[in-house]
């Protein structure tokens, strides 16, 4: 039996669950507030985070358990763009590290396969952790002209008839 496995994948299953709730509470303010690029990031973010979650509970059903549908932390009400991206880009970060310690603590318990999800969610975990991390260096370089900017999106699109992107 692979009760440890069904044990760290619930885990991840509870953080990749707050990653949805807490991205899709940054999606609604950023798209509140004007910043369209940003929030559609979110929003799509959160689409994979869930994905994350898809793959995660295949997992604990094939092991023969069952999936904890409770997020790990409650949303952070944050509302300023800097603080949305520098927790965005922590809880990347973080995942990232557990998930690389759960991938060797399935190898270790003869459980390859979900040695490899981790392993491949290490992967986009990092690619999240940069696209945040890219933004976070954005905003620090252009300051509010880069927050002008996405504003400025919103007024284009308006401008062309279109209803802008989410
Ligand atoms: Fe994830
Ligand atoms: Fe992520």
């Amino acid at each position: 039996m692979h009760e440890k496995s069904i044990e760290l994948l619930n885990k991840a299953v509870g953080d990749e669950l707050s990653a949805v709730h807490q991205y899709m509470y940054f999606h609604f303010h950023l798209d509140d507030q004007g910043y369209d690029l940003l929030a559609s990031l979110f929003k799509r973010t959160a689409i994979t985070e869930m994905m994350h979650i898809e793959k995660l509970a295949e997992r604990i059903l094939f092991l023969k358990g069952d999936v904890e549908m409770n997020a790990t932390d409650k949303v952070q009400k944050l509302h300023e763009v800097e603080d949305m991206l520098k927790l965005a880009a922590k809880m990347e970060e973080d995942s990232a590290r557990e998930y690389n310690v759960w991938a060797n603590e399935c190898a270790a318990n003869a459980d390859s396969v979900s040695k490899q999800l981790f392993e491949s969610l290490v992967t986009e975990e990092e690619t999240h952790f940069d696209q945040y991390d890219t933004e976070l260096d954005n905003l620090k370089k252009f300051g509010p002209n880069y927050l002008a900017l996405q504003s400025i999106e919103r007024s284009k699109g308006r401008d062309a008839g279109a209803t802008p992107a989410k």
